[in-house]
């Protein structure tokens, strides 16, 4: 059968063809191993290599397995990221967050030298990027999950990046071994209402990745010790939730009282950044 007709006939499956058909095309590149979505178009002719696996993959995700898990891939501010369901998957609006990071960094900062901390890294789409942007100096890449740090260290190699993977509650470990650095990026979990979350999400996604308390205590644990890690100047830059403004204000006041900090809305206008700079 060949790409066109397999994704014909794929199509006429979707619940949402306009919204959902990306995902049958990123299948079929993965599949016959084309190198980018554009030569699709200019390979529709060509036989679908492994019929059987495309079909066992699309079912699964008809089931609603998202397809980065499925070909342990996502794409990430153009980066390609190792993924599986060990590590949330890189989204669209963290990309918004990096690049905001970016432009902040090149304001305030001598690029080449600079020392960056991802704590909550997940995969580490965050640092990673930000590194590679910034040609940073030295990356410590740290998250409470082992799983998580694993994937991490697979995405460093595949990135061609160095950098240090720390096993860490918070910013526990780098108070520990009294690391310091320039910038430090986060995306701690921030959903706090459960029933905000698509059922594909909720039940492929760590919920560790996801899920806070209603004080946000991984937020308050990190910037109540931003001081301690901080050189002069210091940015940092979390991703945020809409709905959980009001409480992060209180936690910046109660422990930064004299620090700038602002609030960033992403291209929806939604709340989306916190940052804090302290000189
Ligand atoms: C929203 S995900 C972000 C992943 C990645 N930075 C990204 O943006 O795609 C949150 C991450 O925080 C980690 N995490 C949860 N609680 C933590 C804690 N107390 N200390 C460090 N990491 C934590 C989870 O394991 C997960 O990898």
């Amino acid at each position: 059968m060949t790409i066109k007709d397999a994704y014909h006939q794929a199509i006429q499956k979707l619940k949402n063809p306009e919204v959902e058909e990306i995902n049958i095309r990123i299948l079929l590149c993965e599949i016959n191993e084309l190198p980018s979505m554009s030569s699709f178009y200019f390979s529709e002719d060509e036989e679908v290599k492994d019929l059987q696996r495309f079909n066992e993959l699309f079912e699964r995700f008809l089931n609603g397995e998202p397809v980065q898990y499925l070909i342990n891939k996502s794409n990430f501010f153009g980066y390609d990221f190792y993924v599986d369901k060990r590590v949330l998957i890189p989204r669209q609006e963290s990309e918004e967050v990096v690049a905001f990071a970016i432009d902040k960094a090149k304001e305030n900062f001598e690029e080449d030298n600079l020392t960056i901390f991802d704590v909550c890294c997940g995969s580490g789409c965050l640092g990673i990027t930000l590194s590679r942007c910034l040609n940073a100096k030295k990356l410590y890449l740290s998250d409470i999950s082992k799983d998580a740090l694993d994937v991490a260290q697979k995405n460093l190699e595949l990135n061609g990046i160095e950098g240090d993977v720390l096993l860490s509650d918070g910013l526990s470990e780098h108070l520990k071994q009294n690391l310091k650095c320039d910038i430090l990026i986060a995306n701690p979990p921030y959903i706090v209402n459960k029933d905000d979350v698509d059922a594909s999400v909720m039940n492929h996604e760590p919920h560790l990745a996801l899920f806070a308390d209603k004080k946000l205590s991984v937020y308050d644990g990190i910037i109540s010790n931003l001081t301690k890690v901080a050189n002069k100047p210091f940015l940092a830059v979390f991703e945020i939730g809409y709905d959980i403004v009001s409480i992060l204000e209180g936690i910046v006041r109660k422990y930064l009282p004299k620090a700038h900090y602002e609030i960033i809305k992403d291209m929806n206008g939604k709340n989306r950044i916190l940052a804090v700079i302290l000189k």
